[in-house]
């Protein structure tokens, strides 16, 4: 007797595409075979669905206290929000408030995450404020299971910024203790004297917010910190990267032979700075900005070819009250967007459907190589026995638009409005029990659970 069936579906990896049953047991599979005759509480019809490994949002900012708010969606509404888009897991980000150590750190978000989330997540500290002493504490930090760290290069003003040394001692420490250190790379001066120039010239409508960030800001800085990674031999993982120019340089990295991960977003496969030049243009404003058509192939070339290796949403919504806070000024905007529902119906619809990667690649990027930088494979990223019952169903003619009334996030409107995406998660399931089932939501605030991850061991 087992607790689910999941009939006749096809299976995805990174691989293979097979049509087969799943069996599922106290939250793990336990068999997959053609026909699964077992006794099953439950039976699961997906013939005509894909049935694919729970994808893991790497890059989740849930109740985030930013710009003078807090990000619209607590651990509740965005993880409802992330099994609607078929995510089984999510990390977070524990941004370090400043005098604390990274384990008070850990306890601040899992105090905040642990009653209310509804999927497994686990946490990445955000430094913020790195000294000898917190250098002392990376042992114990990655014992415990957080083996990833956040580094910003900008946002001096909001308190945030590491320097250049600081990024250099961490990726020399990643060598040795194997953890992965992730970048925001923007060039922090540069920005800040486009900022203030903007500013003295009385433009400070959301466009200049683009403006004050062109593409060479971020592209500098992801140069700058390849070069330090490459002088540390250190483990570097670029977050949300944007731009045709970033693409080049970890494509000159790989070329050399030496790994740089790099991340990005649908917002920056399907979405143009256009937009900041509409009557909603600071409900787009995040950072790294929005970028042009140009940028945007350049990224689907770059998943196509596998230099971009993960697919997350940097899921950080603010509702148009808060985005109103900078409606005279710029710089007052809270940087941020939703993202987590959409990762797979924008890849799916507008990569997979246009042939521009494979649905066994849309798996690699959004669940795989995910589980695999991060410590969590193989008990997720997989559909094998043994793994957790982390399970996503596509549907792939399932049409809907991304329409506010549409999307879970708790944001009064839709950054994708108009939009429609055909090839949409319609049941959920995460570690056996179902959280979405045919759109309905059937799961349970505080069920999800705090994954530990192991040590980075590469891709
Ligand atoms: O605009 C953004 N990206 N807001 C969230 C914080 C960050 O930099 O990831
Ligand atoms: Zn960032
Ligand atoms: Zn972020």
């Amino acid at each position: 007797m087992v607790d689910i069936v999941i009939k006749e579906g096809k299976i995805v990896t990174p691989t293979d595409i097979y049509e087969a049953d799943i069996g599922i047991k106290d939250g793990k599979i336990v068999e997959i075979a053609r026909n699964i005759e077992a006794k099953a509480e439950q039976v699961i019809d997906a013939s005509g669905k894909y049935v694919l490994p729970g994808a893991i949002d790497p890059h989740t900012h849930m109740e985030l206290p930013f710009m003078g708010t807090t990000s619209a969606d607590d651990f509740e509404a965005g993880t409802i929000a992330a099994a609607f888009g078929g995510v089984t897991t999510i990390i977070d980000f524990a941004i370090q408030p400043k005098g604390k150590s990274f384990m008070d750190t850990i306890e601040i978000w899992r105090g905040k995450a642990d009653p209310k989330v509804v999927i497994d997540y686990s946490l990445h500290v955000a430094v913020t404020d790195l000294n000898e002493e917190r250098m002392a504490e990376l042992s114990k930090v990655l014992d415990y299971g957080v083996t990833s760290f956040k580094l910003f290069m900008p946002y001096r003003k909001e308190g945030l910024m590491s320097d250049d040394g600081r990024l250099y001692a961490m990726l020399d420490a990643s060598r040795e203790h194997r953890f992965l250190v992730q970048v925001h790379a923007e060039n922090a001066p540069v920005l800040e004297y486009l900022v203030e120039k903007f500013l003295r010239e009385g433009k400070k409508t959301p466009e200049y917010h683009a403006l004050s960030r062109p593409n060479f800001v971020e592209g500098e800085a992801i140069q700058r910190a390849i070069y330090l990674a490459h002088a540390t031999n250190g483990n570097l993982y670029i977050v949300h990267m944007s731009t045709k120019e970033g693409l080049v340089a970890v494509a000159e990295s790989l070329n050399k032979g030496f790994p740089i991960y790099a991340e990005t977003f649908p917002h920056y496969l399907v979405l143009t700075e256009e937009k900041y030049y509409g009557p909603d243009g600071r409900h787009y404003v995040m950072s790294p900005p929005l970028r042009s058509r140009a940028d945007i192939e350049v990224l689907w070339k770059g998943l196509a070819s596998e230099k971009i290796v993960t697919v997350g949403s940097d899921h950080c919504p603010f509702n148009s009250e808060q985005k109103a806070m900078g409606k005279d000024d710029f710089t007052k905007i809270p940087n941020g967007v939703p993202g987590t529902e959409v990762i797979i119906p924008i890849l799916y619809s507008e990569g997979v459907r246009r042939d521009i990667i494979t649905i066994n690649q849309l798996v690699k990027f959004t669940s795989y190589n995910v589980a695999k930088l991060f410590g969590l494979y193989p008990r997720k990223g997989t559909i094998a026995v043994g793994a957790d019952a982390d399970i996503t169903i596509l549907d792939p003619n399932y049409e809907m638009e991304l329409s506010v009334e549409n999307l879970h996030t708790k944001i009064d409107y839709s950054i994708y409005d108009g939009m429609k995406v055909k090839g949409v998660p319609t049941t959920t399931i995460c570690r056996g029990k179902p959280i979405v089932l045919n759109r309905e939501f059937v799961g349970k605030k505080g069920e999800g659970q705090f994954i530990p991850r192991s040590r980075f061991t590469g891709l």
